[in-house]
């Protein structure tokens, strides 16, 4: 499957050693640019997890190419009801095949800024709702706002803030219901605004707590204020309101990788 996307062609990867090469290269590319505190940012993937995802019957990868050269890739899982559940404390009131979960969006550094992410945000739900999946999620690192700005900017919301069980990294989480009419309506008095501030990343473990606090209290991260750098938030409609986190111990220098 080939779609042409401004100048940047869209491919569907296949399992062979071109595409397995090219997918392993821009991993690498990353990898080495990242500090070593942005390390956890990604899953490193090994060539096993990338051929799995490639021969997978419920993952696409997906790359951009600008020409013959790969510049951003991603993976979207459309899990069946018997496979093993992705980011199981999320969601859980959806069943597998009710879900679409977006994994792994890379774009080389040379091609940032350049609206990539978004175009595979939008290419992997136009694929999850033409299969009839229901809800994207993801998750991603809170000291990566780059990428959650980004996916709020999209239109995926926050409902879910808190440490990933496997490694206690700190996490977000977010979705987005494919079928718009789903969308619950938002109370503009009741709105909070929550600035990130003229540095973000210095201000990531403050903004941790108190989108947590504002999680737990049942408000949802809905949207970006570009022009005050604002995240948006709005009470959940009630019939949705969800529990309260569970507590886990909190690791002060996760080095691990949780991103999915
Ligand atoms: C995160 C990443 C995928 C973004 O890709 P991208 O193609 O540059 O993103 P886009 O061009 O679609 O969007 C840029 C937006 O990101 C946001 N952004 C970019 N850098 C940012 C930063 N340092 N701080 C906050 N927001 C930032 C802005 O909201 C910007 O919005 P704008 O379009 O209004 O200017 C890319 O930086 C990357 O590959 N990072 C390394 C791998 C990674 O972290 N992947 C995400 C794992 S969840």
């Amino acid at each position: 499957m080939t779609i042409q996307q401004s100048e940047l062609m869209l491919k569907k990867l296949e399992m062979n050693t071109t595409d397995l090469r090219s997918l392993l290269d821009l991993q690498d590319k990353i990898i080495a640019g990242f500090k070593p505190d942005e390390q956890h940012f990604i899953l490193h993937r090994t060539i096993d997890d990338f051929s799995n995802a490639l021969k997978s019957n419920h993952m696409y990868v997906f790359g951009l190419y600008d020409g013959e050269r790969l510049v951003s890739q991603s993976i979207l899982s459309l899990p069946n009801d018997d496979d093993t559940r992705e980011i199981p404390e999320y969601a859980a009131e959806y069943k597998n095949s009710e879900l679409a979960v977006f994994k792994a969006v890379l774009v080389d550094p040379e091609y940032r800024g350049r609206g990539l992410m978004k175009q595979m945000l939008r290419i992997r739900e136009e694929v999850a709702a033409q299969h009839g999946r229901k809800i994207a999620i993801t998750q991603i690192a809170a000291d990566n706002p780059a990428s959650w700005v980004n996916a709020i900017q999209y239109g995926m919301r926050i409902t879910k803030v808190g440490y990933d069980p496997e490694d206690n990294a700190k996490v977000i989480y977010l979705q987005k219901h494919l079928d718009n009419k789903k969308i619950q309506p938002l109370e503009e008095k009741k709105a909070y605004r929550l600035s990130l501030g003229s540095d973000v990343h210095k201000n990531v473990p403050a903004l941790f707590n108190k989108m947590m606090s504002l999680s737990e209290s049942g408000m949802i991260g809905t949207t970006w204020d570009k022009q005050n750098n604002q995240i948006i938030w709005y009470p959940q409609s009630n019939t949705h309101h969800h529990a309260r986190l569970p507590k886990f111990n909190i690791s002060t220098s996760s080095k691990a990788a949780h991103q999915i």
